[in-house]
């Protein structure tokens, strides 16, 4: 059985469905390679304009596959197939959501916190509880948690490992929107639907520029931000065009 299901809900929204019920959709080796693959093509895929990653009613994902820890002789995220894939998921250049029903722990959460934008049923719970393993979460979570919530909050949750429930994510920024349990694939889908509607080329420059707040001081972002608007795209004439002429604007991604 594939480890995830790829199909698209919504026209230009492709949904990436962790698969593994039986294990909370613990992210497996093979898992996380699949998702990575499923990332590649999405992003030479010109008609796939975002993607939405999701899972069940049980688990967004449960972290990293403890069973599969003690398999190998090396620390689990020292794994040059995992690191790559991890890569692929932090450099993909569309817009990413997720869309998270029950857990989202460890590693689950640290994907979450890759994503650009977060849905949240009202029954998600937010967590990194790798402290209660003897260990820290090594994906991203040390660094990026503090960014999106604050350092005092995520001192508590990676060092007692507590979990939070949606609302409470929501409410500490680490989710974008709440929905009634059970909504939030549909909701992701809506919003996914809105971006796909706007010019590609804007998106992925949103987001690029977005992004630079996390690796570069505000002056140099601040420098490059007026560089990239300097670019002329064909989008941006339709876009003026469009608006003069008081009519939808067609984006081609040119
Ligand atoms: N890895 C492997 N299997 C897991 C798993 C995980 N992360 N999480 C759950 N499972 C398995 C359980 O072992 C169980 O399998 P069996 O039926 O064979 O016993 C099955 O999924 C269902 O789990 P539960 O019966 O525990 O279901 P629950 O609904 O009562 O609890 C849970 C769900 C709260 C997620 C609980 O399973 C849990 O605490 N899981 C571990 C979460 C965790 O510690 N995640 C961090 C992992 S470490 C990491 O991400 C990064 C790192 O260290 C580098």
């Amino acid at each position: 059985m594939p480890n995830i299901q790829v199909s698209a809900l919504a026209p230009s929204t492709q949904v990436i469905r962790f698969n593994r019920p039986h294990a909370r959709n613990a992210l497996s080796l093979a898992l996380l390679q699949e998702t990575a693959t499923a990332l590649h093509a999405a992003q030479n895929d010109d008609s796939v304009r975002v993607v939405v990653l999701t899972g069940d009613d049980k688990a967004f994902c449960a972290g990293a596959d403890i069973k599969e820890m003690s398999n190998t002789g090396i620390p689990m995220w020292g794994q040059s197939e995992r690191l790559l894939a991890w890569k692929t998921l932090e450099n993909f250049p569309k817009p990413l959501i997720a869309a998270v029903e029950g857990y989202a722990l460890g590693g689950g959460c640290e994907m979450t916190l890759l994503c650009d934008i977060v849905i949240a049923g009202q029954n998600a719970r937010f967590g990194l509880p790798e402290v209660k393993i003897g260990a820290f979460p090594g994906d991203g979570g040390t660094q990026r948690l503090p960014r999106a919530i604050g350092k005092s909050r995520a001192m508590w949750m990676i060092m007692t490992g507590s979990l939070i429930d949606g609302p409470k994510a929501c409410d500490w920024g680490l989710a974008t929107e709440i929905t009634p349990a059970g909504g939030a694939l549909a909701r992701a889908c809506e919003i996914a639907q809105t971006i796909g509607d706007m010019s590609p080329i804007a998106v992925r420059m949103i987001k690029e520029e977005v992004l630079m707040t996390y690796t570069k001081s505000l002056d140099e972002s601040l420098s490059l931000e007026r560089k990239l608007l300097l670019w002329q795209t064909h989008d941006h004439n339709e876009g003026i065009a469009a608006f003069l002429e008081k009519r939808r604007p067609v984006f081609s991604g040119r």
